[in-house]
């Protein structure tokens, strides 16, 4: 079994459970991190089905004290650090005139500030491995809307800060990328959806199953093809993956 570790945050729910419950076939021990205990303990529940230990911490990555915390907390358990996977995000979804100051900082706060900290505080450790990082971005990077102006922008700076830290890595011998998914079906796209159903004249369970359609796709992607990305590039095959956005759409994205 390997002795390797993966730092998931985000792994309550969505994306970063399915992904976190994937690395258990590669790697021997994942530390779940989101807030919600009772969900972070069913993703435990699934990662030790499939093989791996899992180090639970429910903590808010918004606290600025909270990612060296669980660096710590994961050298004091397993001793090393083989990879740190930035999923945890919940930007506020307001349109560009009406977000508030405090909406703007806690976008930022969260998805972009909690995934640097994590990262910063990990380096020392993923240098001593040879690690990997992976930060999720989205397509709203490359296709920002009023309706949803701070998810787009905070994508944005992502991919920018994902670039900032591979350069940093090719000397430092950390593979860092980040990954932009496309419409993917959780808790947070069925958010989306309730704002994006009345925008353009339809209920929530007629926009659901008219999305995909409207935007080009066939159907909305699973949170496991995610997190089969996210394992492809953390694995040896994907070792020469660096610095790269790494879009997961289906087609939604039409531009070169
Ligand atoms: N789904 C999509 O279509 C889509 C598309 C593009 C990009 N993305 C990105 O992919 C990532 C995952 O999205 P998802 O759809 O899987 O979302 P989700 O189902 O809403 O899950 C979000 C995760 O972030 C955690 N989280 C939220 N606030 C937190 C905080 N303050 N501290 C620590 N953890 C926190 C949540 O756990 P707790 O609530 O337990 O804290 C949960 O585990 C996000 O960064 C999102 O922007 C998603």
């Amino acid at each position: 079994m390997s002795e390797r570790i993966a730092i998931v945050s985000g792994a309550s729910r969505g994306i970063g459970r399915a992904t976190a419950i994937r690395l258990a076939k590669d790697y021997g021990g994942v530390v779940l991190v989101a807030r919600n205990a009772e969900l972070l303990e069913s993703t435990a529940e699934a990662v030790r089905a499939a093989g791996a230990e899992a180090f639970v911490i429910d903590a808010d990555l918004r606290d600025p004290a909270v990612a060296k915390s669980v660096v710590e907390q994961t050298l004091g358990r397993f001793g090393r650090i083989d990879a740190v996977v930035n999923i945890a995000g919940a930007v506020p979804q307001v349109d560009v005139l009406d977000m508030t100051d405090e909406q703007w900082d806690d976008g930022f706060a969260l998805k972009l500030h909690g995934a640097r900290r994590l990262t910063v505080h990990a380096w020392d450790a993923l240098k001593k491995t040879n690690g990997s990082v992976i930060f999720t971005s989205g397509n709203s990077a490359q296709t920002p809307k009023s309706a949803f102006a701070a998810v787009a922008t905070v994508n944005a700076a992502i991919v920018a800060m994902a670039k900032a830290f591979a350069d940093r890595g090719t000397t430092d011998g950390v593979q860092v990328n980040s990954v932009l998914p496309g419409p993917v079906m959780t808790d947070r796209r069925r958010s989306y959806m309730e704002k994006y159903a009345p925008a353009h004249g339809m209920s929530v369970e007629e926009a659901l199953e008219k999305f995909p359609s409207q935007v080009g796709i066939t159907r909305y992607g699973k949170p496991e093809d995610i997190a089969e990305l996210m394992a492809f590039v953390l694995s040896p095959a994907g070792n020469w993956i660096v610095g790269s956005a790494l879009r997961m759409d289906g087609g939604e994205i039409k531009a070169v």
